[in-house]
């Protein structure tokens, strides 16, 4: 649906305010994106960005202003997790916080990064069967390796700059573990970049190098700025299948919004809001 054909929202006393909280928040397309979800379904809310230095007090003002839920993300999405009245339990493993229920008063912490990831390749391919390579052992890898480890079939490897952050992860996800050195002979079918190599402004930069990758492979990376990275346009060219940033971004939003509202999320049109402005930028 184009945003003219929607109706324009009027905001009263029952509206539901909802918010990504980070610091900085500016560049944050969670409010672009959740307010065209909240608009197609006609669910009574809107959706801001809270620009968030100190925590504590944030989460208490979601509880003192009944603020139905929230996105949390760098750099709180740890520190978060003291200031809530539960931990989901897959947030508790991944260490990580992206997405606050408020229950009447009472906060509930959940992460919707690994289902994000998971969703994004599944809508592309099957993961089951098949052997995913992720690159790199910061908080992204981590949910990223949780999703995929816990889905049936799947073999997760991991490689990294630091050989010594890649092996801990990957012991802690029970893992395999591969230097980047040995990646053009090790086979595997989806691989997925965690890092933030290749975003704005190094955008000639890649993870991996280009003989890496192989025509029946399935790319995606994480990174969103620029919408084709070097990693995907040299993986398109060699005729990969790819999968961009705003995949996972979708997905992570879309389960959020199901968290928040019980309904299902109108991802084709959460999606296409996110592309928008993106390529408006
Ligand atoms: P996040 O928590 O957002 O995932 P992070 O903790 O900064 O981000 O993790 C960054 C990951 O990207 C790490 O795996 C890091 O590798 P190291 O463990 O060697 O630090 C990787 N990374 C960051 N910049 C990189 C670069 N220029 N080249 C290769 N890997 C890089």
């Amino acid at each position: 649906m184009a945003q003219t054909d929607l109706q324009p929202i009027t905001v009263d006393t029952a509206t539901r305010v909802f918010g990504v909280i980070g610091h900085p928040v500016f560049h944050s397309k969670s409010p672009v994106m959740h307010n065209r979800a909240f608009a197609v379904t006609g669910y009574p809310a809107i959706y801001a960005a809270f620009d968030v230095t100190d925590i504590e007090p944030a989460a208490e003002g979601i509880r003192a202003l009944g603020i139905c839920g929230a996105s949390v993300t760098i750099p709180h999405k740890t520190t978060v997790m003291k200031h809530l009245d539960a931990i989901d339990d897959q947030a508790r493993k991944i260490g990580a916080v992206n997405t606050i229920v408020n229950n009447k008063g009472w906060l509930k912490g959940y992460n919707t990064d690994s289902y994000g990831a998971v969703h994004a390749l599944l809508d592309q391919t099957g993961l089951s069967g098949k052997t995913v390579m992720i690159i790199g052992a910061g908080g992204a890898a981590r949910a990223v390796g949780h999703g995929l480890c816990e889905h049936p079939g799947t073999r997760v490897f991991l490689t990294n700059r630091t050989e010594k952050h890649g092996l801990i992860l990957a012991q802690d996800l029970d893992a395999g573990f591969v230097p980047l050195e040995k990646l053009e002979t090790t086979d595997f079918d989806i691989l997925v970049n965690t890092t933030p190599v290749g975003m704005y402004p190094h955008t000639d930069e890649m993870p991996v190098p280009e003989s890496v990758l192989r025509p029946e492979m399935v790319i995606m990376d994480i990174v969103y700025n620029p919408l084709e990275t070097k990693l995907l346009y040299t993986a398109r060219t060699r005729g990969c299948k790819v999968i961009d940033g705003v995949g996972m971004f979708v997905y992570q939003g879309a389960r959020q919004f199901a968290l928040w509202t019980a309904l299902e999320p109108p991802v084709a049109q959460m999606r296409q809001v996110v592309y928008d402005t993106l390529n408006n930028y």
